[in-house]
């Protein structure tokens, strides 16, 4: 943000990467928010880009954005740092900002992971209500019936909770090793949603890979790499998640 361009205080914490603009509407009622060195408790001030923020005695740095498209290969955590010292997704990216990953994929699941340092996208893409689709392909245990189809589409209950209705394809049956392929279109993003619907209808998944979220694909990339969006993929993504589908 340049100039006297005036945005409302948690979108500009939440965009400078310092953390999601629900936890900075949370700091900003707890008093933990400064401004020009006032304590600011209301939510809907606007500043500028001239005006000083601190939190928590931290002085906010206006980042750039940065957008990194990875193909998550397996054996990787989603987090950015991990106790077991096992490899993380941050360590498979070179980046000068503080990028974090946009919500999570198992150690064993591969595909299109978004890593930013944009709070306000992050907060967009997970937010339910804007029903990003999450393209999963899964090798599962087991010849799948249609009416186990059906069951997924309709929706199952995992830890008490019913999934929404989802778009589900059967992609191919192989008899010999007695697996089946499903191609499932998911907006929410429970932890182990996908292996956890199949576990709910009998079924183990034995490969998961996630093809694609909302525009986002994995053409040109091996298990991995990763590439940066260009800015008519950024622009493209606020649009659709901002203005709608
Ligand atoms: N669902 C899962 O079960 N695992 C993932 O990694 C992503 C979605």
């Amino acid at each position: 943000m340049q100039g006297d361009v005036m945005e409302r205080l948690q979108k500009v914490i939440a965009s400078s990467g310092y953390c999601s603009r629900r936890k900075a509407e949370e700091l900003i009622l707890k008093g933990k928010v400064l401004v020009n060195g006032q304590v600011v408790r209301e939510l809907g001030i606007k500043i500028s880009g001239n005006d000083e923020v601190v939190i928590d005695n931290n002085v906010l740095v206006k980042e750039n954005k940065e957008y990194i498209l990875l193909y998550k290969p397996r054996g990787v955590v989603t987090t950015t740092s991990d106790d077991k010292k096992r490899k993380t997704v941050i360590d498979l990216v070179q980046s000068s900002s503080r990028v974090y990953p946009v919500g999570r994929l198992d150690y064993d699941t591969t595909g299109v992971l978004l890593l930013t340092n944009d709070g306000e996208i992050t907060n967009l893409l997970t937010h339910p209500k804007n029903e990003i689709d999450k393209v999963y392909i899964a090798k599962i245990k087991g010849i799948i019936s249609k009416e186990d189809i059906n069951k997924l589409r309709k929706g199952v209950v995992i830890n008490g909770f019913k999934t929404a209705k989802a778009r589900v394809k059967l992609k191919s049956l192989d008899k010999k090793t007695l697996t089946s392929i499903v191609e499932l279109v998911i907006h929410e993003g429970k932890n182990h949603q996908v292996k956890k619907m199949f576990e709910a209808i009998g079924y183990e998944v034995i490969k998961l890979k996630r093809e694609r979220v909302c525009f986002l694909d994995l053409n040109g990339l091996q298990p991995g790499e990763y590439r940066h969006l260009s800015v008519k993929e950024v622009h493209k993504l606020y649009n659709l998640l901002v203005n709608g589908k």
